[in-house]
Protein backbone atom coordinates (compact mmCIF):
# COMPACT_ATOMS: atom_id res chain seq x y z
CA UNK A 1 0.00 0.00 0.00
CA UNK A 2 1.81 3.39 -0.98
CA UNK A 3 1.17 6.12 1.21
CA UNK A 4 0.77 9.82 -0.12
CA UNK A 5 3.71 12.43 0.67
CA UNK A 6 1.86 15.28 2.53
CA UNK A 7 4.69 16.81 3.67
CA UNK A 8 5.73 18.35 0.36
CA UNK A 9 2.68 20.16 0.34
CA UNK A 10 2.36 21.84 3.74
CA UNK A 11 4.83 25.35 4.84
CA UNK A 12 6.69 24.39 7.46
CA UNK A 13 7.97 28.32 7.45
CA UNK A 14 4.61 28.77 9.38
CA UNK A 15 4.81 25.93 11.25
CA UNK A 16 8.49 26.84 12.47
CA UNK A 17 10.24 30.27 14.14
CA UNK A 18 13.50 29.03 12.27
CA UNK A 19 14.80 26.81 9.36
CA UNK A 20 16.23 24.12 11.81
CA UNK A 21 14.37 21.50 12.86
CA UNK A 22 13.25 20.83 9.62
CA UNK A 23 13.63 17.23 9.40
CA UNK A 24 12.10 16.28 12.68
CA UNK A 25 8.69 18.43 11.92
CA UNK A 26 8.68 16.24 8.63
CA UNK A 27 8.77 13.13 10.56
CA UNK A 28 6.81 14.64 13.40
CA UNK A 29 3.80 15.22 10.22
CA UNK A 30 4.49 11.73 8.67
CA UNK A 31 3.92 10.26 12.63
CA UNK A 32 0.91 11.96 12.88
CA UNK A 33 -0.60 10.95 10.16
CA UNK A 34 0.38 7.63 10.51
CA UNK A 35 -0.78 7.66 14.14
CA UNK A 36 -4.22 9.10 13.14
CA UNK A 37 -4.37 6.04 10.28
CA UNK A 38 -4.04 3.56 13.18
CA UNK A 39 -6.35 5.00 15.48
CA UNK A 40 -8.72 6.00 13.19
CA UNK A 41 -8.75 9.61 14.97
CA UNK A 42 -7.41 11.44 17.92
CA UNK A 43 -7.51 14.41 19.92
CA UNK A 44 -4.74 17.63 20.10
CA UNK A 45 -3.53 16.24 23.56
CA UNK A 46 -3.09 12.43 22.17
CA UNK A 47 -0.93 13.42 20.03
CA UNK A 48 1.64 15.95 21.43
CA UNK A 49 1.46 13.06 24.07
CA UNK A 50 1.61 10.11 22.05
CA UNK A 51 3.63 11.22 18.83
CA UNK A 52 5.86 14.18 20.06
CA UNK A 53 7.04 17.68 18.85
CA UNK A 54 6.26 20.98 20.45
CA UNK A 55 2.70 21.61 21.49
CA UNK A 56 2.67 24.84 19.72
CA UNK A 57 4.12 23.66 16.45
CA UNK A 58 2.07 20.74 16.59
CA UNK A 59 -1.08 22.51 16.88
CA UNK A 60 0.08 24.96 14.06
CA UNK A 61 1.04 21.75 11.78
CA UNK A 62 -2.38 20.76 12.49
CA UNK A 63 -4.17 23.83 11.58
CA UNK A 64 -2.40 22.91 8.26
CA UNK A 65 -3.14 19.56 7.70
CA UNK A 66 -6.80 20.78 7.81
CA UNK A 67 -6.67 23.60 5.63
CA UNK A 68 -4.93 21.88 3.45
CA UNK A 69 -7.69 19.36 3.68
CA UNK A 70 -5.73 16.66 4.66
CA UNK A 71 -7.22 15.75 8.37
CA UNK A 72 -10.82 16.64 8.89
CA UNK A 73 -11.52 17.92 12.52
CA UNK A 74 -14.88 16.75 13.73
CA UNK A 75 -15.99 16.53 17.28
CA UNK A 76 -12.59 17.36 19.22
CA UNK A 77 -11.28 14.52 16.99
CA UNK A 78 -8.85 14.73 14.09
CA UNK A 79 -9.59 12.25 11.58
CA UNK A 80 -8.05 11.66 8.02
CA UNK A 81 -9.68 12.19 5.08
CA UNK A 82 -8.20 9.70 2.98
CA UNK A 83 -9.76 7.07 4.68
CA UNK A 84 -7.11 4.50 3.78
CA UNK A 85 -6.61 2.10 6.77
CA UNK A 86 -4.13 -0.61 7.27
CA UNK A 87 -5.95 -2.49 9.69
CA UNK A 88 -9.57 -2.61 12.03
CA UNK A 89 -7.20 -2.25 15.47
CA UNK A 90 -7.31 0.86 16.82
CA UNK A 91 -4.30 1.91 18.95
CA UNK A 92 -6.92 3.11 21.49
CA UNK A 93 -7.78 -1.11 21.61
CA UNK A 94 -4.60 -1.67 22.74
CA UNK A 95 -3.86 1.20 25.11
CA UNK A 96 -3.78 0.84 28.64
CA UNK A 97 -6.59 2.82 30.42
CA UNK A 98 -4.61 2.45 33.69
CA UNK A 99 -1.15 3.40 33.31
CA UNK A 100 -0.67 5.90 30.69
CA UNK A 101 0.16 3.65 27.80
CA UNK A 102 3.47 2.65 29.29
CA UNK A 103 2.31 -1.13 29.45
CA UNK A 104 -0.46 -2.04 26.84
CA UNK A 105 -4.22 -3.61 27.42
CA UNK A 106 -4.75 -7.09 26.13
CA UNK A 107 -7.89 -7.75 27.64
CA UNK A 108 -10.01 -5.85 24.85
CA UNK A 109 -9.95 -6.03 21.43
CA UNK A 110 -7.20 -8.75 21.60
CA UNK A 111 -8.53 -10.92 23.82
CA UNK A 112 -9.63 -13.69 20.91
CA UNK A 113 -5.78 -13.26 20.18
CA UNK A 114 -4.58 -14.04 23.68
CA UNK A 115 -7.05 -17.10 23.67
CA UNK A 116 -6.08 -18.11 20.59
CA UNK A 117 -2.20 -18.15 21.97
CA UNK A 118 -3.33 -20.11 25.14
CA UNK A 119 -4.11 -22.81 22.71
CA UNK A 120 -0.62 -22.90 20.58
CA UNK A 121 1.09 -22.70 23.66
CA UNK A 122 -0.31 -26.16 23.97
CA UNK A 123 2.01 -27.36 20.39
CA UNK A 124 5.25 -25.55 21.41
CA UNK A 125 8.05 -27.97 21.89
CA UNK A 126 9.68 -28.54 25.64
CA UNK A 127 12.52 -25.95 26.04
CA UNK A 128 15.89 -27.17 25.78
CA UNK A 129 18.99 -25.59 27.58
CA UNK A 130 21.36 -26.48 24.44
CA UNK A 131 19.93 -23.71 22.52
CA UNK A 132 19.24 -21.84 25.67
CA UNK A 133 15.51 -21.56 25.53
CA UNK A 134 13.33 -19.75 28.03
CA UNK A 135 9.88 -19.04 26.59
CA UNK A 136 7.64 -16.07 27.89
CA UNK A 137 4.24 -16.43 28.79
CA UNK A 138 1.35 -16.14 26.86
CA UNK A 139 0.26 -12.80 28.57
CA UNK A 140 3.98 -11.26 26.87
CA UNK A 141 3.61 -13.24 23.91
CA UNK A 142 0.48 -10.66 23.22
CA UNK A 143 1.71 -7.53 25.18
CA UNK A 144 4.62 -7.39 22.55
CA UNK A 145 1.89 -7.91 19.61
CA UNK A 146 -0.02 -5.28 21.61
CA UNK A 147 3.59 -2.67 22.20
CA UNK A 148 4.18 -3.16 18.31
CA UNK A 149 0.28 -2.29 17.35
CA UNK A 150 0.31 0.38 19.64
CA UNK A 151 3.67 1.91 18.12
CA UNK A 152 2.29 0.96 14.70
CA UNK A 153 5.04 -1.82 14.18
CA UNK A 154 3.16 -4.42 13.15
CA UNK A 155 0.81 -2.46 10.81
CA UNK A 156 1.57 -3.66 7.32
CA UNK A 157 5.20 -4.57 7.94
CA UNK A 158 7.34 -7.15 6.97
CA UNK A 159 8.47 -8.68 10.45
CA UNK A 160 11.12 -10.98 10.76
CA UNK A 161 11.40 -13.39 13.93
CA UNK A 162 15.11 -14.15 15.07
CA UNK A 163 14.71 -17.44 16.76
CA UNK A 164 10.98 -17.47 18.08
CA UNK A 165 10.57 -20.36 20.69
CA UNK A 166 8.19 -18.07 22.63
CA UNK A 167 6.04 -17.82 19.26
CA UNK A 168 5.76 -14.85 19.25
CA UNK A 169 4.89 -14.88 15.41
CA UNK A 170 1.52 -16.90 15.84
CA UNK A 171 0.06 -14.17 18.05
CA UNK A 172 1.31 -11.70 15.53
CA UNK A 173 0.30 -13.63 12.26
CA UNK A 174 -3.39 -13.88 13.86
CA UNK A 175 -3.96 -10.46 13.99
CA UNK A 176 -3.71 -10.30 10.56
CA UNK A 177 -2.35 -6.70 10.29
CA UNK A 178 0.96 -7.64 9.14
CA UNK A 179 2.04 -8.00 5.64
CA UNK A 180 4.82 -10.72 6.31
CA UNK A 181 6.01 -12.87 9.05
CA UNK A 182 8.88 -15.15 8.80
CA UNK A 183 10.94 -16.74 11.74
CA UNK A 184 14.76 -18.14 11.78
CA UNK A 185 15.75 -20.74 14.22
CA UNK A 186 18.43 -23.33 14.45
CA UNK A 187 15.89 -25.56 16.79
CA UNK A 188 13.65 -27.72 14.76
CA UNK A 189 11.42 -28.66 16.92
CA UNK A 190 10.21 -25.25 17.01
CA UNK A 191 10.04 -24.49 13.58
CA UNK A 192 7.75 -27.48 12.92
CA UNK A 193 5.05 -26.57 15.50
CA UNK A 194 5.27 -22.95 14.35
CA UNK A 195 4.30 -24.43 10.86
CA UNK A 196 1.61 -26.84 11.63
CA UNK A 197 -0.09 -24.28 13.56
CA UNK A 198 0.39 -21.98 10.97
CA UNK A 199 -0.69 -24.27 8.21
CA UNK A 200 -3.69 -25.59 10.48
CA UNK A 201 -5.09 -21.86 11.30
CA UNK A 202 -3.83 -20.65 7.71
CA UNK A 203 -1.82 -17.79 9.47
CA UNK A 204 0.31 -17.76 6.49
CA UNK A 205 3.71 -17.85 8.61
CA UNK A 206 6.87 -18.50 7.04
CA UNK A 207 9.88 -20.43 8.69
CA UNK A 208 13.55 -20.92 8.00
CA UNK A 209 16.01 -23.10 9.33
CA UNK A 210 18.96 -20.69 10.78
CA UNK A 211 22.17 -21.21 12.74
CA UNK A 212 22.73 -17.42 13.50
CA UNK A 213 26.17 -18.21 13.49
CA UNK A 214 26.05 -18.91 9.49
CA UNK A 215 25.10 -16.57 6.68
CA UNK A 216 21.74 -15.42 6.19
CA UNK A 217 19.85 -15.88 3.24
CA UNK A 218 20.77 -13.41 0.61
CA UNK A 219 17.49 -12.74 -0.65
CA UNK A 220 16.65 -11.17 3.12
CA UNK A 221 19.37 -8.94 3.09
CA UNK A 222 17.46 -5.58 3.44
CA UNK A 223 14.06 -6.85 3.43
CA UNK A 224 12.18 -6.72 6.43
CA UNK A 225 10.57 -3.38 8.08
CA UNK A 226 10.83 -4.98 11.85
CA UNK A 227 12.90 -7.44 13.35
CA UNK A 228 12.00 -9.01 16.89
CA UNK A 229 14.53 -11.01 18.89
CA UNK A 230 15.38 -12.49 22.45
CA UNK A 231 19.15 -13.11 22.42
CA UNK A 232 20.98 -14.98 25.35
CA UNK A 233 21.17 -11.65 27.34
CA UNK A 234 24.77 -11.56 27.47
CA UNK A 235 27.23 -9.36 25.20
CA UNK A 236 28.50 -12.01 22.60
CA UNK A 237 24.86 -13.10 21.31
CA UNK A 238 23.28 -10.06 21.58
CA UNK A 239 25.25 -8.77 19.27
CA UNK A 240 24.76 -11.78 16.70
CA UNK A 241 21.15 -11.61 16.84
CA UNK A 242 21.29 -8.06 16.58
CA UNK A 243 23.50 -7.66 13.68
CA UNK A 244 21.43 -10.08 12.18
CA UNK A 245 18.74 -8.57 12.33
CA UNK A 246 20.15 -5.30 10.85
CA UNK A 247 21.25 -6.79 7.99
CA UNK A 248 17.87 -8.38 7.41
CA UNK A 249 16.03 -4.39 7.45
CA UNK A 250 15.58 -2.42 5.17
CA UNK A 251 18.28 0.36 4.28
CA UNK A 252 17.91 3.62 5.75
CA UNK A 253 16.50 5.31 8.65
CA UNK A 254 13.05 4.88 10.81
CA UNK A 255 13.30 0.59 10.44
CA UNK A 256 12.84 -1.03 13.65
CA UNK A 257 14.10 -3.78 16.11
CA UNK A 258 12.29 -5.21 19.00
CA UNK A 259 15.48 -6.65 21.44
CA UNK A 260 14.97 -8.22 24.95
CA UNK A 261 17.43 -7.62 27.27
CA UNK A 262 18.30 -6.28 31.07
CA UNK A 263 17.40 -9.47 32.43
CA UNK A 264 15.85 -9.09 36.31
CA UNK A 265 18.67 -11.74 37.27
CA UNK A 266 21.59 -10.27 36.11
CA UNK A 267 23.22 -7.19 36.22
CA UNK A 268 23.34 -4.45 34.04
CA UNK A 269 25.94 -3.43 32.22
CA UNK A 270 26.93 -0.61 29.86
CA UNK A 271 28.20 -2.91 27.17
CA UNK A 272 25.28 -3.56 25.19
CA UNK A 273 24.42 0.15 25.14
CA UNK A 274 28.27 0.70 23.54
CA UNK A 275 27.60 -1.86 21.28
CA UNK A 276 24.39 -0.81 20.18
CA UNK A 277 26.23 2.67 19.74
CA UNK A 278 28.45 1.26 17.49
CA UNK A 279 25.70 -0.12 15.36
CA UNK A 280 24.38 3.80 14.82
CA UNK A 281 20.89 2.43 16.40
CA UNK A 282 18.38 5.16 18.27
CA UNK A 283 17.55 2.99 21.12
CA UNK A 284 13.76 5.00 21.76
CA UNK A 285 11.78 2.96 24.19
CA UNK A 286 12.83 0.72 26.87
CA UNK A 287 10.31 -1.02 28.99
CA UNK A 288 11.00 -2.41 32.37
CA UNK A 289 10.07 -5.84 32.98
CA UNK A 290 7.63 -5.90 29.95
CA UNK A 291 9.04 -9.45 29.16
CA UNK A 292 7.55 -12.61 31.75
CA UNK A 293 9.42 -15.81 31.35
CA UNK A 294 7.50 -18.90 32.02
CA UNK A 295 8.11 -21.01 35.47
CA UNK A 296 9.85 -24.19 34.65
CA UNK A 297 9.27 -26.58 37.31
CA UNK A 298 12.26 -28.89 36.03
CA UNK A 299 14.48 -26.08 37.04
CA UNK A 300 13.50 -26.26 40.74
CA UNK A 301 15.07 -28.59 43.15
CA UNK A 302 12.74 -30.73 45.73
CA UNK A 303 13.80 -28.25 48.22
CA UNK A 304 13.30 -24.93 46.24
CA UNK A 305 9.67 -25.80 45.32
CA UNK A 306 9.20 -26.32 49.22
CA UNK A 307 10.17 -22.98 49.12
CA UNK A 308 8.25 -21.76 46.58
CA UNK A 309 5.10 -23.35 48.35
CA UNK A 310 5.62 -22.14 51.43
CA UNK A 311 6.22 -18.40 50.47
CA UNK A 312 4.77 -17.86 46.99
CA UNK A 313 1.83 -20.24 46.74
CA UNK A 314 -0.94 -17.99 45.55
CA UNK A 315 1.70 -15.75 43.21
CA UNK A 316 1.61 -16.26 39.23
CA UNK A 317 4.84 -18.06 38.74
CA UNK A 318 7.25 -16.06 36.78
CA UNK A 319 10.84 -17.21 36.72
CA UNK A 320 12.28 -13.88 35.88
CA UNK A 321 11.63 -10.82 33.43
CA UNK A 322 13.59 -9.05 31.26
CA UNK A 323 13.30 -5.43 29.63
CA UNK A 324 11.97 -4.95 26.54
CA UNK A 325 13.55 -2.45 24.12
CA UNK A 326 12.91 -0.64 20.60
CA UNK A 327 15.81 0.41 18.54
CA UNK A 328 15.21 2.61 15.36
CA UNK A 329 17.61 2.38 12.59
CA UNK A 330 19.56 5.85 11.32
CA UNK A 331 21.39 6.07 7.67
CA UNK A 332 24.43 5.05 9.11
CA UNK A 333 22.86 1.80 11.07
CA UNK A 334 25.16 -1.07 10.55
CA UNK A 335 26.31 -4.44 11.83
CA UNK A 336 29.10 -4.51 13.94
CA UNK A 337 32.68 -6.66 13.36
CA UNK A 338 32.93 -9.44 16.55
CA UNK A 339 34.32 -12.83 16.57
CA UNK A 340 31.55 -15.29 17.74
CA UNK A 341 32.14 -18.46 17.90
CA UNK A 342 29.60 -21.56 19.18
CA UNK A 343 31.45 -21.57 22.56
CA UNK A 344 30.36 -17.53 23.08
CA UNK A 345 26.87 -18.80 22.85
CA UNK A 346 26.79 -21.52 25.76
CA UNK A 347 25.66 -19.77 28.37
CA UNK A 348 25.94 -20.74 32.28
CA UNK A 349 22.90 -22.85 31.92
CA UNK A 350 23.56 -24.95 28.89
CA UNK A 351 27.12 -26.17 30.73
CA UNK A 352 25.40 -27.19 33.41
CA UNK A 353 22.95 -29.19 31.54
CA UNK A 354 25.87 -30.84 29.64
CA UNK A 355 27.31 -31.98 33.26
CA UNK A 356 24.45 -33.64 33.77
CA UNK A 357 21.53 -34.14 31.06
CA UNK A 358 18.73 -35.41 33.37
CA UNK A 359 18.33 -31.93 34.04
CA UNK A 360 17.29 -30.88 30.54
CA UNK A 361 13.68 -32.53 29.61
CA UNK A 362 14.85 -32.64 26.15
CA UNK A 363 18.34 -34.88 26.46
CA UNK A 364 16.90 -37.24 28.34
CA UNK A 365 15.40 -39.27 26.25
CA UNK A 366 18.42 -40.56 24.13
CA UNK A 367 16.40 -41.97 20.78
CA UNK A 368 14.25 -38.57 20.71
CA UNK A 369 15.11 -35.15 19.28
CA UNK A 370 18.20 -35.99 17.30
CA UNK A 371 19.47 -32.97 16.46
CA UNK A 372 19.29 -31.36 19.85
CA UNK A 373 21.09 -34.30 20.80
CA UNK A 374 23.73 -34.13 17.85
CA UNK A 375 24.07 -29.84 18.78
CA UNK A 376 24.52 -31.39 22.79
CA UNK A 377 27.28 -33.52 21.62
CA UNK A 378 29.34 -30.74 19.17
CA UNK A 379 29.43 -27.98 22.53
CA UNK A 380 30.30 -30.98 24.61
CA UNK A 381 33.24 -31.16 22.13
CA UNK A 382 33.82 -27.91 21.51
CA UNK A 383 34.43 -27.24 25.65
CA UNK A 384 36.52 -30.63 25.61
CA UNK A 385 38.72 -28.81 22.75
CA UNK A 386 38.94 -25.77 24.46
CA UNK A 387 39.49 -26.76 27.91
CA UNK A 388 42.44 -28.71 26.26
CA UNK A 389 43.93 -25.46 24.59
C1 LIG B 1 18.57 -17.82 22.53
S1 LIG B 1 16.96 -18.22 23.06
C2 LIG B 1 16.80 -17.08 24.41
C3 LIG B 1 15.68 -17.36 25.32
C4 LIG B 1 15.40 -16.45 26.49
N1 LIG B 1 14.60 -15.40 26.06
C5 LIG B 1 16.56 -15.87 27.27
O1 LIG B 1 16.79 -14.67 27.11
O2 LIG B 1 17.19 -16.52 28.05
C6 LIG B 1 15.91 -17.53 21.83
C7 LIG B 1 15.73 -18.33 20.53
O3 LIG B 1 16.96 -18.38 19.81
C8 LIG B 1 17.10 -19.66 19.20
N2 LIG B 1 18.52 -19.89 18.96
C9 LIG B 1 19.48 -20.21 19.85
N3 LIG B 1 20.68 -20.34 19.26
C10 LIG B 1 20.48 -20.08 17.94
C11 LIG B 1 21.33 -20.03 16.79
N4 LIG B 1 22.64 -20.29 16.86
N5 LIG B 1 20.78 -19.75 15.61
C12 LIG B 1 19.44 -19.50 15.50
N6 LIG B 1 18.58 -19.52 16.54
C13 LIG B 1 19.10 -19.80 17.74
C14 LIG B 1 16.46 -20.61 20.20
O4 LIG B 1 16.07 -21.83 19.61
C15 LIG B 1 15.29 -19.77 20.70
O5 LIG B 1 14.17 -19.99 19.90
Amino acid sequence: MNKKDYTSQIDFSKVMESGDNLAFYIEITNNIIDYIRNNKSATFQEITKYVGGSDRRVIRLLDQLVELKILRFYRKRFFLRDTLSFTNFRISDVRCNFCDSKIVNIDGKLKSVRSFVEGALMKRPTPTFIFDQRPVNADTIVRRVAYLLLKGDAQDKKIALIGDDDLTCVALAKTGVAREVVVFDIDERVLESIESISQKYKLGIKVVKQDLLKNTPKKFHGYFDVFITDPTPTLKPLVLFTNRGLEMLKKGSGKIGYISLYPSHMEKTIDFQKVLGEMNVLITDLIPAFNQYDFLEFTYTPSDLKLLKKYAANEAKISFFEHLMRIETTDASKPIKMEISRLDLVGRATRRILDDPSKDPVLVDKQKHKSIQKAASTIQKLIKQNERN
